[in-house]
């Protein structure tokens, strides 16, 4: 399975987004990204087509959870953008699932990678129990979730580095696994409370690591984005 570093990139403008892209050089590899909702919602599908004809591979972070014909024909639209990766919240159900997988099958069979959301690393145990009224404990749901989405027809799931090899356990080694709240050896985890160095999530069976602010921020983020590729992949 391919495995690769996506950087997230949370930037609220078209402009700062293009700027931090023009670092890279040209004539390398361009990096694959993660649009999320900050820069779509502002800068909306130009921009995706723009990143995109510079050569990266996108995640398009939308997390999409509606009823299950919309769901489909907002995937078919997001599938003419020609992504590599979607998702939408595993909470949505089989149904949802399965409509979004046909509407983002484009006509030649060919579709981006559909990836599910269990439950959002936010949402505590008590949160979990008084709001959403769930009574099995976290990890167990996360799983039950994710095996929903396997049977469905799901290519992985979004989940904690912590989770991932738990994940490849129940659902199989090719269900792949995207995770976030990965960050250097000795750098600021910020609000990121359970973390892994890209070096431990590669063991820890995750294919795809999203690092944000490790990278952006860094003073030099192409070397930041190197180290993290060098450590991820060996
Ligand atoms: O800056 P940082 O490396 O924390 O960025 C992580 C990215 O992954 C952000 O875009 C964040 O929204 C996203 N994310 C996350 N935790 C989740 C799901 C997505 O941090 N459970």
């Amino acid at each position: 399975m391919a495995k690769d570093v996506i950087i997230a990139l949370d930037f609220p403008t078209r402009e700062e987004t293009l700027a931090f892209l023009d670092r890279f050089p040209e004539g390398e590899a361009k990096p694959f990204v993660k649009v999320g909702m900050e820069l779509y919602y502002a800068a909306g599908p130009s921009v995706v087509r723009e990143i995109k004809a510079r050569g990266h591979k996108i995640f398009l972070d939308l997390k999409l959870h509606d009823i299950p014909n919309t769901v489909k024909r907002a995937m078919a639209v997001l599938s003419g953008l020609d992504v590599d990766m979607v998702n939408l919240h595993a909470a949505g159900t089989s149904a949802m699932m399965k409509a979004a997988l046909e509407g983002l099958t484009r006509p030649d069979g060919a579709r981006p990678l559909l990836i599910a959301v269990t439950q959002l690393t936010s949402t505590d145990a008590a949160a979990l129990r008084d709001e959403l009224l769930i009574e099995s404990p976290m990890a167990e749901t996360v799983l039950s979730y994710a095996q929903n989405a396997a049977a469905s027809g799901l290519d992985g799931v979004v989940c904690s580095p912590l989770e991932a090899a738990l994940v490849k356990e129940r659902c199989g080694e090719s269900f792949c696994t995207v995770t976030p709240g990965v960050r250097f050896a000795g750098g600021d985890a910020g609000d990121q409370k359970r973390v892994m160095t890209p070096e431990q999530a590669a063991g820890n069976g995750c294919d795809y690591i999203v690092m944000g602010r490790p990278i952006t921020q860094a003073p030099s983020p192409v070397e930041a984005y190197r180290r993290a590729v060098k450590q991820f992949l060996g």
